[in-house]
C-alpha cells in the first residue's frame, strides 16, 4: 500500500511538472496564430493526427532514455552510443536558440498586462495600436529586460519552486478563463461561428507541405520535444511510473490549452473582422491585436483582462525560467563554472539575441535574412530546422542503433505498453521518412527553390 500511493503521487508530481514546461507560450500565443494561417480545420487535424502519432512516440522514446540513463540529454546519448553524443549537445542548444526571442514575447505580454491594468484598454482595442507599439524602439526593449531580468533572477537564486507551486494552482484558473473567454466571444459576438467552422471543419483545399511542416514544428515546440527537456524530466521518474500513461496526459493536457486557445482566438478574429480571411494571415501579432477587442465588448473586460495576462505571464515565466535553467546548467557542468557566473553568460547571450528580434520590427524592420526578420529567423532556425533534424537522428538511434526493444523493455519494467506496435513503427519508418520529406521541403522553400 504504501509503496504505492508513493509512486501515484510521484506520478502526479512528474506529469504536472513536464505538462508545466510544455504549457506556455507555445499553446497560448503561437498555436492560434499558426492555426489561423495555415487554414483552420486543417491544421487542427493534421496537429492532432501528428500529436498521437510523431509526439506520442518521440515522447515515451525521451523519457524512456532519460529513466534508462539517468542523465540529462547532455551526456545521455553519448552513455548510449558514443556517435551520438554531439546530438545530446545540439538538443541541448537550441533553447538558447528559443529563450531570447520567448523572451521578447513574454515582454509584449508583460506590456498587456501592464497596458490593461492602468487603464488604456480601450486604446489597446484599436486595429493599429499592436503595430505601433512593436514598431517603437525603447520600450519593447524595456520589457523584453524585465522579463528576462526577472526569469534571471529565479534561475540565479533557485526559487523556481516557489514560482512552479504558484503556476500550479493559476494553470486551472487560466484554463478555466480561456474557455469562459472563448464561449462568451463565440456566444455574444456577432460572426463569431462562422470562426468556429472555420477552426473546427477542415478543409482540404487548404492543406499543402506547409500544414505539415508548421504543425510538425509546433507540435516539438510546444511539448518541449527535440530538445533535451524531456530526456531530462525522464531522469528524474522512478521505474515504477508508467512512460505510456504519462506521455499521454502530458500530450492530452497540452494539446488541449492549444486547443482552448485558438478557440478563443480564431472565432474572435473572425467576428471583429468581419470575416476577412487577411486578418487570419498577421501572424505573431494575432493574440495581441484580437484578444483586447473580446475584453473591450465584454462587461468587466478589463478586470478579465487584468486577470488573463497575469495568467498568461505566469505560464510564460515558468517556461522561460525552465528553458533558462536548462542551458545554465549545461553551461555549469560543461565549462565548470559556477551557477552565478553561468547565469550571467546566458542573461548576456540572451540579450544579445534578444535586442536584434525585439528591433526587427522597428530599427531593423529592413533587415532581413532568407526573408525573414530575426524573431521569425530563430524561431525558423529552432522549430523549422533544429528540431526536425533532431528528432530525426533520434529516431534512427532508438529505431535503428538502440533498437526499439531497448525503449520498450524500459517502459515494460513495471507497466504494460499498449501501443507499442504503433510506437515501432512509427519511429523507425514513418517518423523519420516523414520528417525527412519535411525538412528537405521546408529547407527547399526557406531558399525560394522550390514554393510550397
Ligand atoms: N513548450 C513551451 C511552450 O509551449 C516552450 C518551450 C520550448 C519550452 N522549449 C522549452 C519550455 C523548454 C520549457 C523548456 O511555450
Amino acid at each position: 500500500m504504501e509503496s504505492k500511493r508513493s509512486s501515484f503521487s510521484g506520478k502526479i508530481g512528474f506529469v504536472l511538472a513536464a505538462a508545466g514546461s510544455a504549457v506556455g507560450l507555445g499553446n497560448i500565443w503561437r498555436f492560434p496564430y499558426l492555426a489561423a494561417k495555415y487554414g483552420g480545420g486543417i491544421f487542427l487535424l493534421v496537429y492532432v493526427a501528428l500529436s498521437v502519432t510523431f509526439g506520442f512516440s518521440l515522447m515515451v522514446a525521451e523519457i524512456a532514455i532519460g529513466r534508462k540513463t539517468g542523465k540529462s540529454a547532455v551526456t545521455a546519448f553519448g552513455e548510449l552510443d558514443k556517435r551520438f553524443s554531439l546530438v545530446g549537445l545540439v538538443a541541448s542548444l537550441v533553447p538558447m536558440l528559443i529563450l531570447p526571442y520567448y523572451s521578447v514575447i513574454g515582454g509584449w505580454v508583460l506590456k498587456y498586462f501592464a497596458g490593461v491594468v492602468s487603464g488604456s484598454a480601450s486604446a489597446m482595442a484599436s486595429d493599429t495600436y499592436f503595430g505601433d507599439y512593436i514598431g517603437k524602439v525603447g520600450e519593447p526593449l524595456l520589457w523584453f529586460a524585465l522579463f528576462i531580468g526577472v526569469t534571471a533572477i529565479v534561475v540565479l537564486f533557485g526559487v523556481e519552486k516557489g514560482i512552479e507551486k504558484v503556476s500550479k494552482i493559476m494553470m486551472p484558473v487560466l484554463v478555466a478563463l480561456t474557455l469562459f473567454i472563448a464561449l462568451y466571444t463565440i456566444f455574444t459576438v456577432d460572426g463569431a461561428w462562422e470562426g468556429v467552422k472555420y477552426y473546427l471543419l477542415p478543409d482540404f483545399s487548404k492543406f499543402s507541405i506547409m500544414t505539415v511542416v508548421s504543425a510538425m514544428g509546433q507540435l516539438f515546440y510546444s511539448m518541449s520535444l527535440a530538445m533535451g527537456i524531456m530526456i531530462t524530466y525522464g531522469s528524474y521518474i522512478k521505474k515504477e511510473i508508467s512512460i505510456e500513461k504519462s506521455a499521454k496526459q502530458i500530450e492530452i493536457f497540452d494539446t488541449g490549452v492549444a486547443f482552448l486557445a485558438g478557440l478563443m482566438i480564431i472565432p474572435a478574429v473572425f467576428a471583429f473582422s468581419g470575416g476577412d480571411e487577411s486578418a487570419l494571415a498577421q501572424g505573431p501579432g494575432l493574440m495581441f491585436v484580437t484578444l483586447p477587442k473580446v475584453f473591450e465588448a465584454m462587461p468587466g473586460g478589463t478586470v478579465i483582462g487584468a486577470i488573463f495576462f497575469f495568467m498568461v505571464i505566469l505560464a510564460a515565466l515558468t517556461s522561460s525560467i525552465s528553458l533558462m535553467e536548462t542551458i545554465v546548467s549545461i553551461f555549469m557542468d560543461k565549462f565548470k563554472i559556477g551557477r552565478r557566473a553561468s547565469c550571467f553568460i546566458v542573461l548576456g547571450l540572451s540579450v544579445l539575441l534578444g535586442v536584434p528580434s525585439s528591433l526587427g520590427y522597428s530599427l531593423w524592420s529592413e533587415f532581413k535574412i532568407m526573408g525573414m526578420q530575426m524573431l521569425d529567423l530563430f524561431d525558423f532556425l529552432s522549430n523549422s530546422l533544429m528540431m526536425p533534424i533532431i528528432a530525426f537522428i533520434t529516431c534512427v538511434f532508438v529505431g535503428f542503433v538502440l533498437k526499439p526493444k531497448t525503449i520498450i523493455d524500459e517502459v515494460t519494467i513495471d507497466n504494460k505498453f499498449k501501443w507499442q506496435k504503433l510506437f515501432s513503427a512509427v519511429i523507425r519508418y514513418v517518423a523519420p521518412v516523414c520528417i525527412l520529406a519535411i525538412l528537405v521541403s521546408s529547407i527547399l522553400s526557406a531558399f525560394g527553390i522550390i514554393k510550397i
